[in-house]
């Protein structure tokens, strides 16, 4: 069994301090292997966001930390930097861009999504992809879980948002489905997502999950999604059929901690996954 707390778009320098003690407090109740965090990462890429994000992971008492940028994590206004080291202050605080990693009976893939010459807008090149999917594929093997994470998604839970999601987002999903990746995580929209392609890409030849954290630490939360991060429990088909438990939790300013608020159930059947509530 392998835990993934799913962090997304920390935007750093507009955290609110009591949100950010909670999550503290919840990752160190779950005690999980790995947290992953989806991109926006900061506000506006400077290096003093990236150092207290930096400083907010190095903190946490769980072993992997895996990070990608998201469109907040290059330079908006300073259009040389944007240009010229887009990744400058990010790589000084978390050096490469993209990451493999190699579980038992799991691998995870983070995708740079993000672009010097776009502002918010994601792109996935299809013949990247297959290729880095390939290469992970030769090292976990053919029956392992296989997770990957992007910043921008390719559905979303509102209507509203679909403009926000990858270009050539159809074409990568078909991609993703040939080459059996399991779950793809993302954030971007500031709003959660439990699905499976079924209703999204109902054409797949082989569907998987698509789950979205919202906002873990920001005030830039959007109505009725108050800030919220996912946690992923993946077991492997050597304990039996492949299943992935998703939970939501949401930031209850009541009691000032993370709850628990939706878990799904998946199952990989029939070549495929499906998801249904607890
Ligand atoms: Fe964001
Ligand atoms: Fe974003």
């Amino acid at each position: 069994m392998t835990r993934i707390v799913h962090l997304s778009d920390t935007h750093f320098g507009t955290e609110i301090p009591d949100v950010v003690r909670a999550l503290k407090q919840a990752i160190a109740e779950l005690e999980p292997n790995i947290v992953l965090l989806t991109g926006d990462i900061t506000q506006r890429a400077r290096q003093g966001e990236f150092q207290a994000a930096k400083d907010f992971l190095d903190q946490l008492p769980v072993q992997t930390k895996l990070v990608i940028p998201g469109n907040h994590d290059i330079p908006l206004f300073n259009v040389f930097a944007r240009l010229l080291t887009p990744y400058a202050a990010y790589q000084r605080a978390f050096g490469d861009r993209e990451f493999t990693w190699c579980g038992d009976g799991v691998g995870i893939i983070g995708f740079n999504t993000t672009s010097r010459f776009r502002h918010t807008t994601g792109l996935l090149n299809p013949d990247y992809l297959t290729r880095r999917i390939h290469d992970i594929r030769e090292k976990i093997g053919v029956d392992a879980l296989l997770i990957a994470c992007v910043h921008q998604p390719l559905s979303t839970a509102w209507p509203e948002d679909h403009g926000n999601v990858l270009l050539q987002s159809e074409a990568i999903a078909h991609a993703f489905s040939a080459l059996k990746v399991d779950v793809v995580l993302s954030g971007h929209v500031h709003v959660p997502l439990m699905t499976s392609t079924h209703a999204v890409f109902p054409t797949l030849g082989r569907h998987f999950l698509l789950a979205g954290a919202g906002t873990a630490v920001s005030h830039r939360t959007r109505p009725n999604a108050p800030n919220s991060f996912n946690v992923i429990t993946a077991n492997t088909a050597t304990e039996g059929v492949p299943t992935m438990m998703l939970t939501r939790f949401d930031f209850d300013a009541g009691v000032g901690k993370f709850i628990a608020s939706a878990t799904m159930q998946g199952i990989c059947q029939d070549g495929g996954w499906q998801l249904r509530p607890l």
